[in-house]
């Protein structure tokens, strides 16, 4: 019983961590934006295309079809400006190129 006290006590703090962290204030920024769809595929085109294929079916990369739907606003950002999934690279656009690279990955 006292472990099972200790380990809910401790589930208790790492869960109010992870909530209260707060937020990066680039991804912030981003989410402030209101984000040009059209703009967002431009910069997909350019930039993303030639991993993940112009209509973002995939190539090298995974398709990005739904993504929108698996991964939050969050996740994509990271994904994107974290470089911790090789070979995909870290990029780092700026703010409003990134709100408007949200804004077209969340229609797919
Ligand atoms: C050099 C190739 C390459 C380029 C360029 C590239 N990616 Fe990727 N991308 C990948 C690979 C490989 C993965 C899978 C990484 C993994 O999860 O291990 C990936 C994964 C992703 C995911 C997660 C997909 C999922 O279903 O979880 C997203 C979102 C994404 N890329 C978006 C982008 C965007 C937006 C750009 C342009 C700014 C981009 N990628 C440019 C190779 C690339």
């Amino acid at each position: 019983m006292a472990i099972a006290g200790v380990v809910l006590v401790l589930g208790l703090v790492a869960g109010f961590l992870v909530w209260s962290k707060p937020m990066d204030p680039y991804v912030k920024g981003v989410l402030e934006l209101t984000g040009d769809v059209d703009r967002g595929g431009d910069i997909f085109l350019m930039n993303c295309s030639t991993c993940h294929g112009f209509d973002a079916t995939g190539r090298v990369g995974p398709s990005l079809q739904g993504v929108g739907d698996r991964k939050s606003q969050q996740q994509l950002i990271h994904q994107v400006v974290s470089g911790k999934t090789p070979p995909m690279p870290q990029f780092q656009p700026d703010t409003q190129d990134m709100a408007d690279l949200l804004s077209y990955l969340q229609t797919l």
